[in-house]
């Protein structure tokens, strides 16, 4: 649906698609191991900042709703566990099948996680906003997201086994 205003949701989606594309050339066998490590470092930094701007700009708010409790509640469950995954993986060497394994696994979650966000929470976010929040949420995300990005660490981490 196309909209006239610029909002948060235009913000997060164009982030979005910028993350599938990553991805999707970081799926790519035939790339190179010090290029997909720059790119995997990128995609990182990338993730990890969009995540917290994005639960500092929307869920913060959202969580606050009681019709939207539950389902940002899930969104951010999520989050964690992309980040346990992203940990994960750079204890692993990048030229194994073990990495491209564990790689795709992260792709998929990653992917079911921006789908369900756009097809599902914020269209239902957005009914309990106003428009005037929307637009207010987009300064804040690309304010927060270029701090979150900087201060973005790999991190090597396996999480223990729950
Ligand atoms: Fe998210
Ligand atoms: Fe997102």
């Amino acid at each position: 649906m196309p909209r006239q205003r610029k909002d948060i949701f235009d913000a997060l989606t164009a982030d979005h698609d910028r993350h599938r594309s990553l991805l999707k050339t970081l799926g790519n066998g035939n790339t190179a191991s010090d290029k997909r490590m720059a790119l995997f470092e990128e995609l990182t930094r990338e993730l990890k900042g969009h995540a917290a701007a994005e639960e500092q700009a929307l869920y913060s708010v959202i969580l606050a709703k009681p019709e939207m409790t539950d389902k940002a509640r899930h969104s951010v469950a999520e989050h964690k566990e992309i980040d346990d995954l992203l940990n994960h993986l750079a204890t692993v060497d990048i030229a194994t099948k073990e990495w491209s394994r564990k790689f795709a696994e992260l792709s998929d979650e990653y992917i079911h996680h921006i789908d369900e966000e756009e097809e599902e929470l914020f269209p239902d976010a957005s009914d309990v906003l106003t428009e005037a929040d929307e637009v207010h949420m987009r300064v804040v995300f690309e304010r927060r997201k270029k701090v979150e990005k900087a201060q973005a660490e790999i991190t090597p981490e396996v999480e223990p086994e729950k």
